[in-house]
């Protein structure tokens, strides 16, 4: 007979049996999987465990102070924040290939880990909230070429160089049971019915360049889209919902002056775990109403496009 709290035990008993008296660093993300798989690994190990919060300035509003702050606060767990902003941002400079840009983000998020776990003695373990889904899709199949869909930066091994063995005490779940153990081990309720949010965060929601104007208008206009639908009480019925800056400018009108502003793309799906999913029938009202304030309120963008894409064939992120 499975149950989650029977799974929790488990799982905990099979990390202390990996991990021993090492310590071990955990890639916090501030998604619901990493927080998930950190306080499971904080259960188990407690203060063996230190969390790597990196910050690559790719976040969504306030987001690094939010994390941050619940981990340390609320939970009491060892939280070093990374300020790697300029490092990321900088190796992203120029960069408009989607794949190249998760291969430049995934690197770096590496040799980030490699620079924090070499402080932190004993360190030799590094955990993932890697869930089932994120596997498979990375799977080779037998016999024919690697087929990768997209390369997800959290999987598919460490270089050796770094020394480092992996723990991803989440690989056998799917998102909706990662929600249940998370809610088993304590975590707010808030906190675990999050949207997911990717490692690569609004790298992959700006398609071509990316520089810093950009995302500093495409996280004010997430936040209004994600307060609009908060508002509207639709926030735990929609599986991801994010706003995408569109590399076009497109002309408008405002007052007497003609404006010259970034277009940009709603996203708002619904899925049980990921692998496909729908695009959510918001009213038209609703459309109108957020089209109107992101413009009115975000300065830098003056077009508003819903995104009617399901999955397959598209994917949820752009790139
Ligand atoms: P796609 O865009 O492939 O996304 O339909 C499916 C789900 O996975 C998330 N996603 C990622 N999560 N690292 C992650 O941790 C990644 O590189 C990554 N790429 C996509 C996406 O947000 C959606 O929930």
């Amino acid at each position: 007979d499975w149950t989650m709290g029977a799974y929790r035990e488990e799982a905990i008993q099979k990390i202390r049996d990996q991990v021993g008296d090492a310590k071990v660093i955990c890639a916090l993300s501030g998604g619901v999987d990493s927080s998930v798989a950190a306080a499971l690994l904080h259960e188990a190990i407690g203060d063996q465990l230190t969390c790597v919060f990196v910050d690559h300035g790719l976040l969504r509003l306030n987001e690094a102070e939010e994390v941050v702050g619940m981990f340390r606060d609320h939970m009491n767990l060892r939280v070093i924040h990374a300020q790697e902003q300029d490092l990321f941002l900088g190796e992203l400079e120029g960069v408009s290939d989607p794949e190249t840009k998760r291969k430049i983000i995934g690197k770096l998020f590496i040799d980030v880990f490699q620079k924090y776990a070499d402080d932190i003695e004993g360190a030799r373990f590094l955990a993932q909230g890697t869930l089932y889904p994120d596997v498979i899709e990375s799977v080779s199949f037998s016999g024919g070429p690697s087929v990768t869909i997209k390369s997800h930066h959290n999987v598919g091994g460490l270089p050796e160089k770094m020394g480092l063995k992996l723990v991803e005490p989440l690989r056998e779940l799917f998102k909706d049971e990662v929600r249940v153990l998370g809610r088993e081990l304590g975590l707010p309720a808030s906190f675990i019915g999050r949207h997911p949010f990717p490692g690569p965060g609004l790298a992959i929601r700006c398609p071509g360049e990316i520089t810093r104007e950009k995302l500093d208008i495409l996280r004010k206009a997430d936040a209004v889209y994600i307060d609009q639908i908060r508002k509207h009480g639709l926030y735990d019925e929609i599986w991801q919902a994010f706003v995408a800056i569109l590399p076009v400018r497109t002309v408008g009108v405002m007052g007497d002056g003609r404006t010259y502003d970034y277009a940009c793309a709603l996203r708002a799906v619904t899925s049980v775990d990921g692998m496909t999913a729908d695009y959510y029938p918001f009213s038209h009202d609703f459309l109108g109403e957020t089209a109107t304030r992101i413009i009115n309120e975000v300065k830098g963008i003056n077009r508003c496009t819903y995104d009617i894409t399901s999955k397959p064939p598209g994917t949820i992120e752009w790139e």
